[in-house]
């Protein structure tokens, strides 16, 4: 299988504040296969939430988005509230990164998965409970048949993350987009959960992209990684190329920032902060924390630049394969 089932084309996503435009996502194109997992890794601020939130068209009003989303070759971006209502937990669902806020406490577990699927259509009125119970099978919920009866509080934090997950697999999406799913977890929960996701990802043949800003998490799920920095995508390919020979300064000091397995030198975290997205600058916006910025990098930003084999980093310093 190697249809493309989602391309996003240089995809520009501006908030506004006291009528002064914002840019969080700044020209983001990415592909996403069908049946494969792009990981999207980043630190906090760089625009991961938004660009996830751009593709299902779930900004405030006053935001501006701009650029291409393909959805199986049709233009997410053109299509009318109504058609992206029904879209949206169907053909595309999504995690949210806060999935305490995806339930409402006022509703039984049970009763909001199956609303998810009424407002579908995707289950008969007398099948819903079987479904809703099967669902919860599915995602390693014991005693579903007592357990769909609680409210989210009466659930721990591990239960209500696989209730979430569950209510986005209700109606079997193609294209799962998953923000951090597993941060807020232990790291034993964690793990159930990222095994339970292989599962479901290899019995429904769905596609993913997944967030996080965890390295580990991205080896264990990753077929393609996008590294993510202040609104762009800076290095891009599969998961070996990027982990395993990383190019762009910002994906270098990420992994250096990372402790592994019986290592015993200190970690080395990445100098400074990331720019404010009021204020980018005119260059390179990881310039200023990187050891080895040139004058060029200030004043120029970088294209992106082909190292061969699908990988790509915007770095005036990446050497081309074709060079
Ligand atoms: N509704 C909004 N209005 C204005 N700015 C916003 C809004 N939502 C997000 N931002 C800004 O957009 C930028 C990107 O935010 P985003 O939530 O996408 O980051 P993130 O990469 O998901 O970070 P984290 O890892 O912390 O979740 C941040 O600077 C954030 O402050
Ligand atoms: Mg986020």
């Amino acid at each position: 299988m190697n249809e493309t089932l989602l391309k996003v084309d240089n995809l520009v996503t501006h908030f506004s504040i006291r009528g002064k435009p914002i840019p969080a996502v700044r020209g983001v194109s990415l592909e996403v296969k069908k049946g494969k997992t792009l990981v999207v890794l980043g630190e906090s601020g760089s625009g991961k939430s938004v660009m996830l939130r751009s593709i299902l068209r779930i900004l405030p009003k006053e935001t501006v988005t701009s650029g291409q989303v393909l959805y199986n070759g049709e233009e997410l971006l053109h299509k009318s509230e109504k058609e992206m209502q029904r879209i949206r937990g169907s053909q595309i669902a999504m995690v949210f990164q806060d999935s305490l806020s995806a339930l409402d406490p006022l509703y039984r577990v049970g009763e909001q998965i199956g609303e998810c699927m009424r407002d579908h259509g995707t289950a008969a009125k007398g099948t819903i409970r079987g479904k809703v119970t099967e669902l919860l099978t599915k995602v390693g919920i014991p005693s579903p048949e007592t357990r769909m009866r609680a409210y989210p509080f009466e659930m721990s934090g591990g239960m209500r993350q696989r209730s979430v997950i569950g209510m986005s697999l209700a109606n079997t999406p193609q294209l799962l987009l998953a923000d951090e799913p597993t941060t807020a977890l232990d790291v034993t929960i964690q793990a159930q959960i990222l095994t339970l996701f292989k599962q479901i990802q290899r019995e429904y043949g769905m596609t993913v992209i997944l967030v996080t800003h965890d390295i580990g998490v991205a080896i264990e799920m990753a077929d393609e990684i996008a590294v993510m920095y202040a609104g762009k995508i800076v290095e891009y390919g599969d998961v070996s190329q990027v982990l395993g020979s990383p190019a762009h300064p910002y994906t270098k000091g990420l992994i250096e920032a990372t402790p592994r397995p019986g290592q015993r030198e200190e970690l080395t975290a990445i100098p400074g902060q990331p720019p404010s997205i009021a204020n980018m600058p005119a260059g390179c916006a990881f310039a200023e924390r990187c050891r080895w910025a040139t004058e060029r990098c200030r004043a120029e930003q970088p294209e992106y630049i082909s190292i061969g084999g699908g990988h790509y980093s915007a770095c005036h310093l990446t050497e081309s394969s074709t060079a």
